[in-house]
């Protein structure tokens, strides 16, 4: 099987905060106070037995994983809760150095019925639980009962389902419910549902008696590789999405692999093309990862693609940690705006069809393939990697047609992007699969842009063509 690094132990900095992000993969991690290093435990395979160790800085000053646990870091007991669940649940620990800020990712096919253990704060508190009633009344039973046996107070709210809903409207009802509840700092909001859940009870949280602790709950595919991770919440205004937010980082994210299988396959095939986008922008590694895992149509809650999810999660969360707030000065191949790509084009999809046509997904899709024949054109990319980006795309599932769209009304909503810097758009392209470029929009001439959204548009009618 592919692997990918971001799959396993990573480390990251935030440095203007001097903050760190330690990822790590099955081990189970505790915070010594005085050493200031990680340790834990490491199970084998079978995960019959378990042996001590730690992560952290040695006597040369070395990172690294120390077989013994050193003299001078205090013992780690084992819960045999945590023994019980490794074999089959990644951790990735993201800790930003303050205690406020630091965030767990739970990752394994059942976890929430065990959200309520494995919450890292004590009970009884308060957890006001934001879904909608499609997921609460598939999954929303169970986590209650996780979190009323673990001794939290479970309030559920439930939204309108729809992006449309993601809006000061129903952020108002959101917090007015926090308030009518009598919710207090210590007391927590858990989102349970997909990104448009996650980012208005993301925001909620973040602006309600100016901020409260927030648990991630995703349940689409997208929300569990990306919106979940790295503290983007907010809502739309009737002038473009996500125009007020905050960033607020979650305390932990808890991402059930089992609640992919109810998702409708249009929402999988929109996760699957946010997981393509993030592996162009990341390495051939885990472009290669996601790639074997589509063409092999692996089972969503196998161990092979939970392994691909952690990757996702994994570098995203590097690239968070390097650029937490998306600076726009930036344009190196690691800052935040990389993740932007494919989405120019899909904004404007997205706009010019009112928000009805596509999924936010499939749109990224069509995104990466205009992002692609940029790319070729301006010569960055040769033939082959353009193949390879196509027919990375077409392995996510059917999107809807494209190429009857208005050239000049998508011409023009490019013009209105919103993350434009000085009126300027900046595309993010590809120099080859893992380098992102960003590109400023005055070096792309008006024939370039409509050829390639022409052929971008049209590559997978295309394709589906030389199949035949
Ligand atoms: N904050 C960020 O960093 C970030 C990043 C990317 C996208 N987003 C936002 O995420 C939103 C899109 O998220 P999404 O794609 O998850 O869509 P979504 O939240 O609209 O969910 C899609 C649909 O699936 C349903 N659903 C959710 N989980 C289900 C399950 N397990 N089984 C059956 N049905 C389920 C939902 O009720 C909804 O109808 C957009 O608003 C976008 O702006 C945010």
């Amino acid at each position: 099987m592919v692997t990918s690094r971001w799959a396993n132990f990573a480390e990251f900095s935030l440095p203007q905060q001097t903050n760190y992000f330690y990822i790590q993969k099955k081990k189970a991690l505790a915070r010594h106070t005085r050493c200031d290093v990680y340790c834990g435990a490491r199970e084998t395979v079978g995960g019959s037995s378990v042996s001590s160790g730690c992560w952290g800085e040695d006597s040369n000053h070395e990172y690294g994983w120390a077989r013994r646990t050193p003299t001078y870091v205090a013992p780690i007991r084992f819960s045999s809760l945590w023994i019980r669940f490794l074999p089959r649940m990644h951790r990735l620990k993201i800790s930003l150095n303050q205690e406020t800020r630091s965030s767990d990712i739970h990752i394994g096919a059942g976890v929430r019925r065990d959200l309520g253990n494995l919450i890292p704060f004590k009970a009884p508190r308060r957890v006001g639980i934001i879904s909608n009633q499609r997921v609460f009344d598939l999954y929303g039973r169970e986590v209650v009962r996780s979190l009323k046996s673990a001794g939290f107070k479970t309030f559920p709210w439930l939204m309108p389902e729809g992006e449309r809903y993601k809006s000061f409207r129903i952020l108002e009802k959101a917090v007015n419910f926090l308030s009518e509840t009598g919710f207090e700092r210590d007391d927590l909001v858990m989102a349970l549902g997909g990104g448009v859940v996650g980012d208005l009870a993301g925001f909620a949280a973040a602006i309600y008696l100016r901020g409260l602790r927030l648990i991630q709950a995703p349940t689409t595919l997208l929300s569990q590789i990306d919106s979940s991770v790295g503290g983007k919440t907010g809502i739309n205004l009737p002038t473009g999405k996500n125009l007020v937010g905050a960033f607020h980082q979650p305390a932990s994210v808890f991402i059930d692999t089992e609640t992919l299988a109810s998702l409708p396959p249009r929402e999988l095939t929109s996760g699957f093309c946010e997981m393509v986008k993030q592996s162009l922008v990341a390495d051939e590694s885990l472009f290669q990862m996601t790639v074997n895992c589509l063409q092999n149509k692996r089972e969503l809650n196998s161990p092979e693609f939970e392994e691909l999810i952690a990757a996702q999660c994994g570098f995203k969360a590097s690239i968070v940690a390097n650029d937490e707030r998306e600076s726009t000065n930036r344009s190196d191949t690691r800052s935040r705006r990389v993740l932007n790509f494919g989405h120019t084009t899909a904004h404007a999809l997205e706009t010019v069809t009112n928000y009805r046509h596509f999924r936010h997904g499939e749109a990224v899709g069509y995104g990466m393939l205009v992002a692609g024949e940029l790319s070729r054109d301006l010569g960055l990319i040769d033939a082959g990697d353009l193949k390879l980006l196509r027919d990375a795309v077409s392995l996510c599932g059917p999107l809807p047609r494209a190429d009857n769209l208005d050239l000049n009304q998508i011409t023009g909503a490019l013009k209105h992007d919103k993350k434009s810097v000085g009126g300027q758009i900046n595309w993010v392209l590809l120099e080859g699969i893992g380098r992102p470029r960003i590109v400023e929009g005055r070096l792309i001439s008006a024939k370039s842009l409509r050829l390639s959204l022409r052929a971008g548009l049209k590559a997978l009618e295309r394709q589906k063509e030389s199949f035949h």
